[in-house]
């Protein structure tokens, strides 16, 4: 059994009048010391899909309709809130999209981590306290004894960044959810913060699921990747397999709207359109309004998931072909 193992996740968001599909029929598994990477363009669904397996979504309007999520042969669907908050932050962690709302700014860093650290393990004040100093000096964090007393905005993004990845590690966890951990970052700190969590993932056999728009860092740095399309799966293979060959449309566009540094372009070959709002109800496939290979067929039935290897999945009805 692999370490989590999500199945048929379906969420959903309620408006006064009803109910929007968001996620639909989202499947995948990761295992100990292994990388996903879920890569897709803004609104596809990516952070709900790590905000349900974190337990995250609350009482927001936005809620788990369907599927299943296994972390460690428990079924995290089916836990008490008390049993859930043992696991989250401790065996199960995830560095958020912004730090900055993730640290509290009125607190140091160092009663951050030690509060964090103390939550979870029965660990003295002065032990806590010198194992953060630890973690700063694991994340590279240069005179970790002295910025501990540091106050979230007298670091730099990159520095938070690496505060949150030591917070999330604190309590070595098993799984670690990173939702687009380097976004904000330059590109040099956003090499340095990957290379950390590699790092760290073979120091420690910490599985991670790793979020990004865009596919460059997915291939550097992921096993296996899932590409996700308007709250849906759209291709999914190891690294290697699916730049063997990019079967869907949506994931040889993405491919080819890799952010070029040093150009006067900042995106090569955008894939022209935008993702389908939630209110837009789709009868075919979602990305047919943007496919050069879309047929009839695409506008009126939407395509099922299909084995079209071993371990490499996909959903077009035109799967690997092209038009050119
Ligand atoms: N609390 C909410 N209430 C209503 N709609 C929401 C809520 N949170 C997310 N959504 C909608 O759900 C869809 C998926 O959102 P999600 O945040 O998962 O996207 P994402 O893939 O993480 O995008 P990004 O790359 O911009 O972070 C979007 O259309 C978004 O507008
Ligand atoms: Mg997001």
């Amino acid at each position: 059994m692999a370490l989590l193992e999500v199945e048929n996740l379906e969420i959903a968001v309620s408006t006064q009048r009803n109910l929007l599909p968001v996620v639909q029929g989202v499947s995948f598994t990761v295992d100990e010391n292994e990388t996903l990477g879920i890569v897709g363009e803004s609104g596809c669904g990516k952070s709900l899909t790590s905000l349900a397996i974190m337990g995250l979504l609350g009482t927001s309007p936005v809620r788990i309709t369907g599927g299943s999520i296994h972390f460690d042969g428990m079924n995290l669907l089916a836990l008490s809130e008390r049993e859930r908050r043992a696991i989250m932050g401790n065996r199960m962690a995830m560095i958020f999209q912004e730090p900055m709302t993730s640290l509290n700014p009125v607190y140091r860093i160092g009663d951050q981590i030690v509060e964090n650290l103390r939550q979870h393990q029965n660990l003295s004040h002065a032990a806590a306290r010198d194992r953060s100093v630890e973690l700063l000096s694991l994340v590279r964090i240069p005179d970790p004894s002295e910025r501990i007393d540091s106050f979230p905005h007298q670091m730099s993004g990159g520095q938070r960044q690496r505060v949150m990845i030591a917070m999330a590690l604190s309590c070595d966890p098993k799984l670690l959810i990173a939702d687009e951990p380097t976004t904000a970052l330059d590109v040099t700190v956003q090499k340095e913060v990957l290379d950390l969590m590699a790092d760290l993932q073979s120091r420690m056999g910490t599985a991670i699921v790793l979020i990004s728009h865009d596919l460059g860092v997915i291939a550097e740095t992921c096993d296996k990747v899932a590409v996700m399309y308007r709250g849906k799966i759209a291709e999914a293979a190891s690294t290697a397999d699916l730049f063997a060959e990019l079967l869907h449309p949506y994931t040889r566009g993405l491919l080819n709207s890799i952010p070029v540094v040093d150009r006067d372009v900042e995106w090569l070959e955008a894939i022209p359109g935008r993702v389908p709002t939630l209110e837009e109800t789709l009868t075919g496939c979602a990305f047919q309004p943007r496919c050069e290979l879309a047929t009839e067929l695409c506008a009126c039935e939407a395509p099922q998931t299909t084995q079209f290897k071993p371990g490499h999945s996909v959903q077009c009805h035109f799967a690997g072909q092209d038009r050119s």
